[in-house]
């Protein structure tokens, strides 16, 4: 499975663009990964991978590649895991509209969410 984490703000979807609030400038990561020496996307990953989530971050940079491979050596504090998880903005970034009427499906699970 993709992060989604780490792509541009501008996502282009079947149905359009839209904006989506980019978490590598957000100033709680950023805090956090300088408490861990770390960049805000390794923060994120390692913060997805904690929650015994597989994760699968692209990249066509080899420096980045190797940054995102090194996120085995620290650990998030359980406030840290807090504060990240406290950044929910309710908005799915795969939402499967492009499937169109599936939103009235009776068990279609992102009713809450601020699918666009
Ligand atoms: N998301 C999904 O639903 C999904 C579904 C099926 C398959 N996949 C596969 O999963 C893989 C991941 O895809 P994804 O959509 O989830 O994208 P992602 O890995 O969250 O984001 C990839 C983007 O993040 C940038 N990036 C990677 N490492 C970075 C870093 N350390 N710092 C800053 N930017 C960084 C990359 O740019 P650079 O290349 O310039 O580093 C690229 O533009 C892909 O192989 C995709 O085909 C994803």
């Amino acid at each position: 499975m993709g992060t989604s984490l780490l792509k541009q703000p501008l996502i282009t979807s079947l149905r359009g663009s839209r904006e989506l609030p980019d978490l590598l400038i957000n100033p709680e990561v950023i805090k956090i990964g300088e408490a861990h020496k770390k960049t805000s996307a390794q923060v994120l990953l390692r913060w997805i991978i904690q929650r015994g989530i597989s994760t699968i971050p692209k990249s066509t940079n080899p420096e980045r590649l190797k940054q995102n491979l090194n996120i085995f050596d620290f650990k998030l504090s359980d406030e840290e895991m807090k504060t990240l998880a406290s950044l929910n903005a309710g908005i799915r970034v795969c939402d499967f509209a492009f499937f169109k009427g599936m939103e009235k499906h009776p068990e279609f699970p992102f009713k809450n969410m601020h699918c666009q």
